[in-house]
């Protein structure tokens, strides 16, 4: 029977423990855990109905990945493809996927620093207006938690339609100093390059004829010594005003008395 309604997705959801993950920050430091092993694991930002993510689990079972949306109705639709997909092999329960229901503004409550080996950020809300530049998923105080959940050997992969967001990335990424390769402005030059597992909304501007721009980053460590310095600076700098601020509520006991 299909569950309909938004109460139906949600108690769908809830059985399907061996694949969703309706509270991620339980896991938080221990994903391996609910994978029952210790291959890499890789992430993708805001995966839609699953197509990307479930192709990738299918073409790498060596890997571990988990794809992360805000809304039940999509990850109910990424279950669906995933277990069609493993069902295919004659696999009841997907064995390298979960699907987290999760708000990515808040992902470092979801993966514990170094926890993670690679971001996939598919056709990311392009999020136009530059008032609104904060809300990409590719600006620095995003970029900066991805770097917190994995370690200098961790990757980036991006792709997208948009020039205009792909310009923006590249130089939040060049920003912080970390490597770029692989860049391609048109991905599919060639026809359909077989090699990359295809997404939705890849499929859909595909066929429409528009350009698919893509880019590998590598962290590397150069980059996560100056990510760490900051973050060290920012922890010194708040200890320090919360001294000061102690100081001056003291002064203020003192002169009250
Ligand atoms: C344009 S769609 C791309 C979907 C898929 N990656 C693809 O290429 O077909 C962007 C997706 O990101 C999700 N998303 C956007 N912001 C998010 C956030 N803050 N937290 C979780 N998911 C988010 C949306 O729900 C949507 O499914």
């Amino acid at each position: 029977m299909r569950l309909r309604g938004r109460k139906g997705i949600r108690e769908n959801l809830e059985q399907q423990t061996d694949l969703v993950v309706l509270e991620p920050h339980t896991y938080k430091g221990r994903w391996h855990e609910f994978f029952g092993n210790d291959r890499p694991i890789y992430v993708e930002l805001g995966m839609g109905k699953g197509k990307f993510v479930s192709g990738m689990s299918a073409k790498y079972p060596e890997v571990n990945f988990i794809g992360v949306d805000m809304y039940d109705e999509l990850v109910r639709r990424a279950s669906d493809k995933a277990r069609a997909i493993w069902a295919a092999q004659g696999v009841d329960s997907p064995p390298n996927v979960a699907l987290a229901r999760a708000n990515i503004e808040t992902i470092e409550e979801i993966f514990a620093p170094g926890e993670i080996d690679r971001v996939y950020l598919n056709f990311s809300d392009p999020w136009p207006k530059a008032r609104h530049a904060r809300r990409r998923l590719t600006h620095p105080r995003f970029v900066e938690k991805y770097i917190e959940m994995m370690n200098a050997t961790g990757e980036i992969h991006f792709k997208t339609d948009s020039e205009t967001l792909f310009e923006f990335s590249l130089n939040s990424f060049a920003d912080m100093g970390l490597q770029m390769t692989n860049i391609s402005l048109n991905l599919h030059r060639d026809g359909i390059n077989e090699e990359h597992v295809m997404t939705e909304y890849e499929s859909k501007f595909m066929g429409k004829g528009m350009n698919i721009h893509r880019v590998e980053v590598i962290i590397g460590e150069e980059a996560m010594r100056s990510y760490q310095d900051r973050k060290q600076a920012a922890a010194l700098k708040a200890a320090h005003d919360e001294a000061e601020l102690r100081d001056e509520d003291d002064q203020d006991d003192t002169q009250d008395v």
